[in-house]
């Protein structure tokens, strides 16, 4: 049995490119087998930003809606609020002390922000710690990530590594496992679907704003009689995400056949989202109307994470002298 462990940013509900591209494989990747998976939101380094307590309250809820929709089991896994075990504040303070200043000065992280450093607090310099500190507090064994993230995961090994160095074997050293990400979904105006371009989807809104925002998808415009390019249309590009074989072959039909137009093919994107998605939207809306159910499962992940941690935390002042 292998523990792999990753953390989940709360800096917004996600959209579809967030739950094709990450949520969904690292559920598939959570129940592969001989895989015991701790999957925490991350909303301690989500302080580093937002600063405003009901919408940290709301993206958290709306990320856990979100997993919890898409069928993460929490009898498997631990599914778990990183701010609920505090241990891990303590651990990043020890972990601290044995991270070199240079290291941090020389994180993207920081040195994408370093120009005003004015606008730099103290939090965000050490974000990486913290993240050492997530992993480290639950002997993970690998952690899958993005490649943007693999700077973060040296560090972690070289924090790790000094403090067993000093000590002898204590925390376990983490591996990185990079997911590549295979599918890039694009947003509605073509380019890569980000929460910071303002075009994405919200696959749980209503199904009249729903509709209003795949209606504003950008196309070019040829006329309705006019056969169209599949390959370059946007619509066809998020079509082809969601719906089956069978679907996107009729739709790629039309568009070269002529006769068919944008509305439509829009109506058609629609009604997939709509319907692959309904169980999803039931599930999603069922939690955020009543959050009583997400902080049980919360608290029930929490429960089991800060068993873990304990553990290490005692380790670890032990071998401190405290
Ligand atoms: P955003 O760009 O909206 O801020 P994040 O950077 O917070 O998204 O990404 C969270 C996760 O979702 C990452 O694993 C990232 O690779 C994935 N992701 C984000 N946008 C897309 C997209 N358009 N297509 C596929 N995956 C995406
Ligand atoms: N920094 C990660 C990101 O931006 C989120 C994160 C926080 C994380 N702690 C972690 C990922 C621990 C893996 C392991 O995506």
């Amino acid at each position: 049995m292998s523990r792999i462990l990753t953390g989940i940013q709360s800096t917004g509900i996600p959209h579809l490119g967030n739950i094709l591209g990450a949520i969904q494989p690292a559920i598939a990747l959570a129940n592969e087998a001989n895989n015991d998976a701790f999957l925490f939101i991350a909303d301690l380094h989500s302080l580093t930003t937002i600063k405003n307590a009901g919408e940290r309250r709301e993206y958290v809820h709306g990320v856990a809606a979100t997993w919890l929709a898409f069928g993460l089991d929490t009898d498997r896994h631990t599914f778990y609020r990183q701010s609920d075990i505090t241990e891990v504040a303590e651990l990043t303070w020890y972990l601290s002390c044995f991270t070199p200043f240079p290291m941090l000065a020389n994180a993207h992280s920081f040195k994408d922000k370093s120009e005003r450093l004015s606008d730099v607090n103290a939090g965000l310099f050490t974000y990486p710690v913290l993240m050492a500190a997530d992993i480290m507090l639950y002997d993970a064994d690998f952690v899958p990530v993005g490649k943007d993230q693999l700077q973060h995961l040296e560090m972690t090994r070289d924090i790790g590594t000094a403090f067993n160095h000093q000590y002898g074997e204590t925390l376990v050293i983490p591996e990185a496992r990079v997911v590549e990400n295979t599918k890039l979904v694009p947003g509605i105006d073509g380019q890569k679907m980000s929460k910071s371009y303002g075009n994405f989807i919200n696959i749980f809104d209503e199904e009249k704003a729903l509709r209003k925002r795949v209606m504003k998808i950008i196309t070019d415009s040829k006329d309705v009689s006019e056969p169209k390019d599949p390959e370059t249309c946007n619509v066809f590009s998020i079509f082809r995400l969601v719906a089956t074989e069978v679907e996107i072959l009729e739709m790629r039909r039309q568009y070269t056949s002529g006769g068919y137009g944008y509305g439509e093919a829009k109506q058609a994107l629609f009604v997939v989202l709509i319907s692959r998605f309904a169980e999803e939207r039931r599930s999603y809306t069922t939690y955020m109307a009543n959050p009583e159910l997400l902080e049980k499962e919360l608290t029930r992940g929490a429960e089991k994470a800060r068993t873990v941690a304990r553990e290490v935390i005692r380790k670890v002042r032990e071998k401190l002298g405290y």
